[in-house]
């Protein structure tokens, strides 16, 4: 006689989620299963199915995106950076390095291109290294829970989702960062970022993160397709946390190191240099020219991107002597958060390069 196992047996049996045995049940990929009230049950003798989730994207070329929204993301200079590493002739440059990622509008663009044997990226925030490592090493149940998330949210009114936002933002200030709560944190991370006002990461003083719900109405909280080709993508990209000047040990005369630190405060009271709890001062400014230098001396191909303080005053010569002894182009853009909607508009972007 035909056994039966329930979908929680079938789940620990074949190392995957309830929920995904439930997907899988739904589709049809297992033979036999039925419906009983309001549970799955299964043929105790179903094999499992083929993940086609991860064969869909072996043949499918993606054009890979970001998978979080980051102040400072520099999508509009793109295509400028690019000219400036094609320029180099092929061969030349066979490693990329981005140890301010960010939400790495670059790097994906670099990723999607394929053009580099090897990739290293690092950032100082702790919780965005952890999406990405999560993102790399734990895309299946990340997918699982940023979808089931994603279930919640939509339907709710606005009291409901607020209630819900305020809830995983509790969640997410009060879990510590360790193994055992590294995917949790990543989803809740995402989550966030995605819901948030303008997908601002800002912290107070106690290292909370503190920005209130934004307002978008059907955000895209999960978009599977692109966390699971950038899943793929990231398994050959070494993903460090820390300072930026850790890459020194991967730069070499064959790497191509692209540079886009926090802007440098207008004022003191500027509050868009706050991706962490220390702002990005001038000291901080020099001591990264200083390693711009270091890069230099190796042969590296460095391009670094800055907001151009002559947009404010135009006698502000800081980056200019700065960085006097290398190229300094100036590219119109268009700032993308700024406090004030009505302050968004064109403004110059520095691209500093050797
Ligand atoms: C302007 S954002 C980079 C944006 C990125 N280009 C993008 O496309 O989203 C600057 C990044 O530098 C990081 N950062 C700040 N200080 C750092 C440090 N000392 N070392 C490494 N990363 C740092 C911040 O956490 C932030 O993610």
């Amino acid at each position: 006689m035909l056994s039966y196992i329930s979908a929680k047996e079938a789940a620990e049996k074949w190392n995957i989620s309830q929920r995904r045995v439930a997907v899988l049940c739904s589709e049809s990929r297992i033979d036999g299963a039925m419906m009983v009230g309001k549970m799955w049950i299964i043929p105790g003798n179903a094999t499992k199915p083929e993940d086609k989730r991860a064969a869909k994207y072996e043949t499918k070329q993606v054009q890979l995106k970001p998978f979080v929204k980051w102040a400072g993301g520099k999508s509009q200079l793109v295509e400028q950076i690019k000219q400036l590493f094609q320029q180099e002739g092929p061969g030349r440059l066979t490693k990329y390095a981005e140890p301010m990622v960010g939400g790495g509008a670059l790097l994906f663009n670099i990723l999607s291109l394929n053009i580099f044997e090897q990739v290293y990226i690092c950032d100082i925030n702790a919780e965005l290294i952890n999406a990405y490592n999560a993102v790399k090493y734990n895309a299946d149940a990340l997918i699982d829970k940023l979808n089931a998330m994603q279930l919640n949210f939509l339907p709710m009114d606005e009291n409901g989702r607020k209630y819900y936002y305020y809830s995983i933002r509790d969640k997410f200030n009060n879990t510590l960062l360790n193994d055992d709560t590294c995917t949790d944190k990543a989803a809740y991370f995402i989550f966030l970022n995605k819901t948030c006002f303008n997908g601002l990461y800002r912290v107070n003083k106690k290292g909370q993160f503190n920005v209130p719900m934004g307002a978008y109405k059907t955000p895209c909280i999960c978009d599977e397709d692109n966390l699971r080709a950038v899943s793929k993508a990231l398994q050959n990209v070494t993903i460090v946390c820390g300072d930026y000047t850790q890459c020194r040990q991967f730069a070499d005369s064959n790497t191509f190191v692209y540079i886009d630190p926090p802007y440098r405060p207008i004022s003191q009271t500027s509050a868009f240099t706050a991706y962490n709890t220390d702002a990005f001062n001038d000291d901080e400014q020099i001591r990264l020219a200083a390693f711009f230098d270091e890069l230099n001396g190796k042969g590296a191909k460095v391009v670094l991107s800055n907001s151009d303080p002559k947009n404010i005053d135009p006698d502000d010569n800081f980056f200019d002597n700065l960085y006097k002894n290398y190229t300094i182009e100036r590219v119109s853009a268009t700032r993308m958060i700024n406090s004030k909607a009505t302050r968004r508009g064109q403004i110059n972007e520095l691209l500093i390069h050797n």
